[in-house]
């Protein structure tokens, strides 16, 4: 269990476009089709990137699944990056709206670091520009004093900027974005001459994500609303595909951290099933009060992720169902009792209709840690 100083990645996680470099390296060499300026590859190539090939080779290569069902709203997305309006990605949380708009940035521009952080503290200086104030007092407002942030950075390069969580941001923060995306320039007042005015090279647009439990889209200006295409995210509700989705990304993740436990399937399946009952706020005919905190997908592989590093690092190295439910309370519970109560509630339940299948039984040994 030593880890091997060799294979210590260096770094924990790298963005999308280094992550994926071979499909996007394979893709480049298969693509054809027509491709909007400015564009690294097609709209078709970023289809399969991000929605993958269904097994096919493409430039040598079987391009992976990484967006699970919502596959028009992908293909709408696309379509919408390559006209004159921005994108919106809304919804509920860990439905992956930073990661479709990570893929995209990285699949469309070649890159998808151009991020603004959106929050109460967001300022205009750390999405258009800044300056380098030694430079500045010495030579006054020059282009070399000029500090580009990833707006000015992505007009510039004909790139994608992505805006994180952008309802958090004050509306006149979000409103910055109402003249880029009308007229496509960027003002720079201070400089005189080159550098005052910057045109967006094609290619450039921005994609914005907003959490609909944060502060609501409803706050937005309507007239930036006008200005962006709007998708919301829904939830995987097909139980086989969020099975793979977990077990696939949990697998990912311990392989990364060198932990050489496995996924076993019926241990996804009751995670996936738990989930979703939980999530309908209904189990086995009965309806249930529902849970107040969000029983998203990635919550689900954290768990399943949690309960096989518990038993790799501290138990024996194999996970069983009670594992699931030592690490469920951090996630489903956090700090809320009436929460602890509705998932008491399920459990009993499901204690009565299932305690004669082992595995649910296995699971039920786990309530004690609840
Ligand atoms: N439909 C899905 N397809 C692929 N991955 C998904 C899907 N839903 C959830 N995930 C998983 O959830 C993880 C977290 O997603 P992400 O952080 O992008 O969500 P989010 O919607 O931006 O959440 P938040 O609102 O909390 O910022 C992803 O890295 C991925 O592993
Ligand atoms: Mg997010």
């Amino acid at each position: 269990m030593t880890s091997d100083v060799q294979s210590i990645p260096s770094a924990q996680r790298f963005p999308a476009e280094q992550r994926h470099a071979d499909d996007i390296a394979a893709l480049r060499a298969w693509d054809r089709h027509p491709c909007p300026a400015g564009w690294q590859l097609s709209p078709r190539a970023v289809r399969s990137f991000i929605l993958g090939s269904d097994g096919e080779a493409l430039g040598g290569r079987v391009i992976e699944r990484k967006i699970f069902g919502n596959d028009v709203l992908v293909e709408r997305s696309i379509v919408t990056l390559a006209g004159q309006r921005g994108l919106l990605l809304a919804g509920e949380p860990g439905t992956a709206k930073s990661l479709l708009s990570e893929l995209l940035a990285a699949a469309i521009s070649g890159r998808s670091t151009l991020t603004v952080q959106g929050s109460a503290g967001t300022v205009e200086e750390g999405i258009r520009y800044s300056w380098n104030y030694a430079l500045l007092l010495r030579d006054g407002p020059t282009p070399a004093a000029l500090v580009a942030g990833p707006l000015h950075q992505a007009m510039e390069q004909g790139a994608l900027m992505r805006f994180e969580e952008i309802t958090r941001c004050p509306v006149e923060i979000q409103d910055l974005l109402i003249p880029v995306l009308s007229d496509r320039v960027l003002h720079v007042p201070e400089l005189k001459g080159e550098g005052s005015l910057v045109l967006s090279r094609p290619g450039f647009n921005i994609i914005a994500t907003a959490n609909l439990k944060d502060r609501g889209v409803n706050e937005m200006s309507s007239a930036l609303k006008r200005r962006l295409n709007f998708e919301t995210m829904q939830p995987l509700t097909d139980p086989r595909l969020e099975g793979e989705l977990v077990s696939r990304e949990v697998q990912r993740l311990l392989t990364a951290e060198g932990i050489g436990a496995s996924v076993a399937p019926e241990l996804t399946g009751l995670l996936v099933t738990l989930f979703q009952e939980l999530r309908q706020a209904q189990a086995l005919g009965v309806a249930l009060e529902p849970m107040s905190n969000v029983l998203s997908t990635a919550e689900a592989i954290n768990v399943l992720h949690s309960a096989l590093a518990d038993c790799w690092y501290l138990g024996d190295g194999s996970a069983g169902p009670a594992q699931l439910l030592r690490h469920l309370g951090g996630t489903l519970i956090k700090g809320e009792e009436d929460d602890r109560r509705r998932l008491r509630d399920y459990l009993r339940l499901v204690r009565g209709h299932r305690a004669d299948e082992p595995a649910w039984r296995a699971l039920l040994e786990g309530e004690v840690w609840l």
